[in-house]
């Protein structure tokens, strides 16, 4: 974007100043102003697509944007459909719009229908949270093709398939919008035993940069979220499953990870991560594009 700045008074000496000068300030007028797709003003409605929120960080999620004041599309697999059945029901009793939605993310069709069902129940889509995944605890040299595909097609495929149909979608709108992702701070430093998951995590950062790049043209802003060790079902079975590699009782390998690795000294909630999130989908993140931001209580430092 070109900015116009009329500096020519700036530089000139004491000497050459006129008594009554003062210095003149160089306002910076955008010549074209972005309008992206997150009106707040409680007039105009917004929704987003929240995928795996029947449970965890993304029904946190789900909740918090409730509180926002969006309107939510809440997605899972047909196994967790009544957890998302509870989620839309105390979205309503916020007072906002909610319907559940069963698709599996690592499936393209499967989203092209999640977004076109979301479209039509709430109307045009603002925001897409790509937050579904899965991890497994395993080590290099005992992972089989197959675990590696699983791990690829529902975080990396996954988050390719929503980040791409939603904005077709917010395209075909015209008023911008936003894309998040769910990476990790594994995205950062792997964790042993966790290393295709990890790498899965560098992807959903990459391709997060990279669509920030192509997108930033339709005015669609997409960033990730990198939580550190949130105490969900998937760090129950992580817990359990370093646990069983390093003979930890259940429920000590994440205390250990917690009181050595995280600065703030506690394990953190869904809701330290919902709140990044809200502001990653609203105004105020208008002008952050391509970032993972990281929400761990000081694991990782960037
Ligand atoms: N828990 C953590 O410490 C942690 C840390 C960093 C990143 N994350 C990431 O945050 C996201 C949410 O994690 P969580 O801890 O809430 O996990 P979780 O296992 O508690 O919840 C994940 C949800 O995603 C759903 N899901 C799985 N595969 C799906 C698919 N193919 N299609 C649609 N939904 C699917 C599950 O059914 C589940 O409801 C994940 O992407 C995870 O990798 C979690």
């Amino acid at each position: 974007m070109a900015f116009k700045l009329q500096s020519r008074s700036v530089w000139r000496t004491a000497s050459q100043l006129p008594l009554s000068w003062s210095p003149r300030v160089a306002v910076q007028t955008p010549q074209r102003v972005r309008r992206y797709a997150t009106p707040t003003n409680g007039q105009q409605k917004r929704t987003a697509i929240v995928t795996g929120s029947a449970r965890g960080i993304g029904k946190a999620i789900a909740l918090r944007l409730a509180q926002d004041g969006y309107d939510i599309c809440v997605n899972d697999i047909p196994a967790n459909k009544s957890g998302a059945e509870e989620v839309v029901s105390e979205i309503r009793g916020l007072g906002r719009n909610a319907f559940p939605f069963m698709a599996d993310v690592s499936k393209l069709q499967e989203v092209q229908k999640l977004v076109e069902a979301s479209v039509n129940e709430l109307g045009p889509l603002n925001t897409m949270v790509a937050n579904a995944g899965i991890a497994q605890v395993k080590a290099l040299l005992d992972l089989t093709e197959e675990d590696l595909k699983r791990m690829f097609e529902i975080n990396v495929y996954g988050v390719f398939n929503c980040y791409s149909t939603a904005a077709k979608q917010m395209i075909k709108q015209g008023n911008g919008g936003k894309l998040l992702g769910a990476a990790s701070i594994v995205a950062f430093k792997p964790f042993a035993l966790l290393s295709h998951y990890s790498a899965s995590k560098w992807a959903v950062r990459g391709m997060t940069q990279a669509f920030a790049m192509e997108m930033a043209e339709h005015k669609i802003t997409v960033n990730a979220y990198a939580p550190g060790i949130v105490g969900t079902a998937m760090w129950d079975l992580i817990d359990e499953e370093l646990g069983k590699k390093k003979g930890a009782k259940k429920g000590d390998t994440i205390k250990k990870y917690s009181s050595e690795l995280i600065a703030l000294g506690r394990t953190s909630v869904p809701e330290d991560v919902s709140k990044a999130v809200s502001f990653l989908s609203s105004p105020d993140s208008d002008y952050m594009t391509g970032q993972t931001i990281v929400i761990d209580g000081g694991i990782i430092f960037t």
